[in-house]
């Protein structure tokens, strides 16, 4: 097989675009959204601007921030119409599947070229209200009105728990939605690109992925690690557990990751806030917490000699606990937050758009098979 010939199996090692929204540097165990260091943004920015940040390319003035705001609140509270779809999609579907049943309504009329960045504001500013609503409806309840000043975390704990957030909540799951939502070209942002480069809107390339986050190799770690806290279930019975499960070469789940061969500088950060968060909400939490600690510092004595250190999904489980919000929609909860790096990457792709269609090498039968009829085939 010639050099130009030869498949890059799951893209790996391919470089696919170029982008300036965000550098992984996997030396230091640092990220970077258009040089700001994520670490930084989540300490003093918020979710908002920092969609800001990704969708223009730089941070904004304040008046330029403030009218920002406008357009997003004007947005986070849902149609009559935008209602009744959720409450169609999340009776009948799952929290993803629901997610991007509202992004396949709002594409149904496909968007003219010059509106893309008032509907990426939209998309983004509709995310957290959709899935607020969505768990609402799926445990039974109606969907309520937003309260956009509480922005789109607040709004979401207040979507999900009925009432106004402690203040602490807020900033946690800002943070997390922060660190969320960029990170290069991961299946589901590479899948957004795909669907964008065929000059589809802006809504279709969300639904692309979605549907490709939901896979449990991509977006489901955080689930998968809060079960196992739970199948723990006590910090003493950390050691036998994690022994047994790496005899039977099952994986501990939150460590490891494709690109990061040490500390996945997100999850160093969400550590910390699990650690307030077990300290201010006390109770499971806590116990959540005393489990994560105990389990990572014996699998980081086991495991770490071979690159695998705890990723952001092996804390985001105790956080979201301490929020309020329920595992089955942790996974979803990453996609909110995700709206803004697909959409800014499609909207940076658009600027030089280029048609995505590899080639394949054809392994089948020899041309010139020769057609029998079904009758004569036995
Ligand atoms: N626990 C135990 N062993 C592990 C783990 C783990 N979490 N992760 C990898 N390994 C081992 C594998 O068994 C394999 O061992 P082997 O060489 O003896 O067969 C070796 O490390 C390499 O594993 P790969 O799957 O080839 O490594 P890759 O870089 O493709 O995997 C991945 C990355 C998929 C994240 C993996 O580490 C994993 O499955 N982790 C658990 C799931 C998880 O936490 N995913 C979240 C990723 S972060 C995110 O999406 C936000």
């Amino acid at each position: 097989m010639e050099a130009a010939q030869r498949v890059h199996k799951g893209l790996e090692g391919v470089y696919v675009l170029e982008s300036s929204l965000c550098l992984i540097d996997t030396e230091h165990g640092k990220l970077y959204y258009v040089g700001y260091d994520v670490e930084e943004l989540a300490e003093k920015s918020s979710y908002e601007e920092v969609s800001y940040l990704l969708l223009n390319g730089r941070l904004p003035r304040r008046s330029e921030f403030e009218a920002f705001l406008t357009k997003l609140r004007s947005e986070m509270e849902l149609t009559p119409e935008e209602k009744r779809d959720v409450q169609y999609a999340a009776k009948r579907t799952g929290p993803m599947d629901a997610l991007a049943a509202f992004y396949l309504f709002a594409s149904k009329d496909p968007p003219q070229a010059k509106d893309q960045m008032e509907h990426a504001i939209k998309a983004v500013a509709k995310a957290g209200s959709v899935l607020g609503n969505t768990i609402r409806v799926q445990r039974g309840e109606e969907p309520i009105e937003s309260q956009p000043e509480l922005g789109i975390a607040g709004n979401l704990i207040y979507l999900v728990t009925s009432k106004r957030p402690e203040q602490y909540q807020v900033e946690f799951l800002d943070d997390i939605l922060i660190l969320h939502a960029e990170h290069g070209v991961p299946a589901s942002t590479f899948g957004a690109v795909v669907t964008a480069s065929t000059l589809s809107d802006v809504y279709s390339s969300i639904v692309t992925g979605l549907m490709t986050l939901k896979g449990p190799l991509h977006g489901g770690a955080a689930e998968a690690a809060y079960y196992q806290f739970v199948e723990i279930g006590d910090p003493d019975r950390v050691e036998s557990w994690l022994e047994r499960t790496l005899a039977e070469k099952r994986r501990v789940m939150g460590f490891g990751h494709r690109v990061y061969k040490i500390y996945d500088p997100r999850a160093k950060y969400v550590k910390a806030m699990a650690a307030r968060a077990a300290e201010l909400a006390g109770g499971r939490v806590k116990t959540l917490y005393e489990i994560a600690v105990r389990l990572e510092q014996a699998a980081i004595e086991k495991l770490s000699s071979r690159g695998l250190f705890p990723n952001v999904d092996f804390w985001t489980p105790i956080v979201y606990t301490a929020i309020g919000i329920p595992p089955g929609y942790f996974t979803a909860v990453f996609a909110v937050s995700r709206v803004v790096g697909w959409v800014a990457h499609v909207l940076e792709y658009w600027k030089d758009n280029r048609l995505i269609r590899p080639l394949h090498l054809y392994t089948g039968p020899e041309p010139g098979q020769r057609y029998v009829p079904i009758e004569a085939r036995g």
